[in-house]
Order: C-alpha cells, then structure tokens, then sequence
C-alpha cells in the first residue's frame, strides 16, 4: 500500500472565536498545507462547554478543514456538559445536528450519521467508517455519557456499545482498524477513570490496529500494550509547547508485501 499519514488531534476547548479558535486554525490550515488529503481524527472535547455557539464555531474550523482534508469527530465530555462537568439537556441532539457528520470524504453524501442512535444496528454511539477505496477502517466511540448525569466527565463505555465494538472491529479483520474515542482508558484518576475501560479494552485487544484518544491532555505513546499495536493519547491541540508552537500529532502506516502492517508515530510544529 501507498503509505498513509494519519492526523491525530484532540481538545480544541473552542469557546468563541478567541484564543482556542485562532490556535485550532494555525493548526488546521499547518494540516492543508502540508498534508491535504491526510484524514484529520479529532478525540472530543471540540467545545469547552457544548454551547451551540461553540459547536457552531467549531463546525466552521471544520468545514475549513474538509475543503482540504476528510476529517471525523468524537464527542467528549466538554462537548456534553458545561465545563465538562455539568450534564447539559439536549448537548448530544447539538452534537449530532452540528458536528456529528463525516467531512471532506470523497463521494461521501452531503449528510450521513455517525455516532448516532442504531447504527450500525443495535449499537448506540458507535460509528464504522470506511476508508473509500483504502485500507483503513475507522471506528468512533462515543465515550460520553449524555444521559447520565453522573458518568459525564468519567465517560462510559457500556456492555452493548463495547460487544458492538467487538463484533464490528472482528468483521473486518484485515484491514487496519483504528479506534478514536475521547476518555482515557489507563487514566486512574477518581474523577478521571473511564468507566467501562476493561470493556474497551477487551473489545480492542488483539482487534484493532491503531488506538487514539485525548481526555486528559497528555501526550502518551504505547506499543503492543493491550494487544493493541500503537496507541496515541493526545494533548490538548490548541496548546502551545516550546513558546508559540503548536503541535500535530501524525501517525503514517506502512503495509508490507506480505500485508504486514507497520506504524510511525511523530509530532510536528505548527
Ligand atoms: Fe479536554
Ligand atoms: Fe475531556
């Protein structure tokens, strides 16, 4: 296979067009200019409160971005609750009217779900994306708990959502299968600690190619753990490291003559 680059971003925090949103920019118009047509994956917490003024700030970077670059979206807890802490009603109706559609795909249709109620069927916050034309398949969980007021900020992977995960991710083994979600499934933390992580982590094991997430705002990298080849925690993309610089997190598969797959992770200033 053509080696494919792979964008991994997380935790913009938009509030207004303010500081989050011209960082979130540099970083998306670093990610046109330097890697068009590379998929963007963005881990959560697009929004800092899940305002429907932030979503709709948000969705503006990110049809900016699709003009160049095919890009899909999890939600986090940001985007679910005020602060990330406080359950907010209808957060997740917003998400999925505003940020909860695939952009920039080539032939995609003008709208399709993804992450929403029964799709694939029997499975609620679990989406399967494939790669049109390629190797790659894309799964996004949707970690939030937008009914319960309690596991919002821990985020929640339940028994049905992980069995689908499991049972989507064997039907395409083969290819490479990555999965984005946005709460940290080794973070112990009591107000951190993902409920329903072994779930996750059993679903992935020895299923799934590339693991990303974000939550806490820490760069991570681990390989083989898990059963999982690589896996990328990300930090918080509108950030700044080493003075004013920005960073993006990239991830390029390599495929074999014999179909063996292969990873490289780096991080690149913006
Ligand atoms: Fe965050
Ligand atoms: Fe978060």
């Amino acid at each position: 296979m053509t080696p494919k680059k792979i964008i991994h971003l997380s935790d913009l925090h938009v509030r207004d067009r303010g500081t989050e949103f011209s960082r979130a920019l540099r970083v998306f118009d670093a990610v046109s200019r330097y890697y068009p047509g590379s998929p963007v994956l963005v881990t959560g917490d697009l929004t800092d409160s899940g305002e429907p003024e932030q979503m709709d700030c948000a969705r503006t970077l990110l049809d900016r971005l699709a003009a160049t670059n095919p890009v899909l979206a999890v939600p986090g807890n940001h985007d679910y609750a005020w602060k990330g802490l406080f359950h907010k009603d209808k957060a997740w109706q917003q998400w999925v009217k505003r940020l909860g559609s695939p952009l920039g795909w080539p032939g995609q249709p003008p709208w399709v779900p993804w992450l929403t109620v029964d799709v694939p069927p029997g499975v609620d916050g679990l989406g399967v994306w494939d790669d049109p034309g390629g190797e790659l398949v894309y799964f996004g969980v949707d970690s939030g708990d937008p009914e319960d007021k309690v596991n919002t900020a821990r985020g929640y992977v339940s028994k049905g959502l992980a069995a689908g995960l499991k049972r989507e991710l064997r039907k395409r083994a083969g290819k490479c299968r990555v999965v984005m979600l946005h709460h940290h499934p080794f973070d112990d933390g009591a107000f951190m600690k993902l409920v329903g992580a072994e779930r996750l982590l059993d679903a992935v094991r020895g299923n799934c190619e590339i693991l990303l997430f974000g939550h806490d705002h820490h760069l991570g990298l681990w390989r083989g753990r898990d059963g999982v080849p690589i896996i990328v925690a990300s930090h918080k993309t509108t950030d700044e490291v080493f003075e004013h610089h920005l960073m993006i997190s990239i991830i390029e598969v390599n495929r074999d003559a014999k179909g063996v797959f292969s990873f490289w992770h780096r991080l690149e200033l913006a």
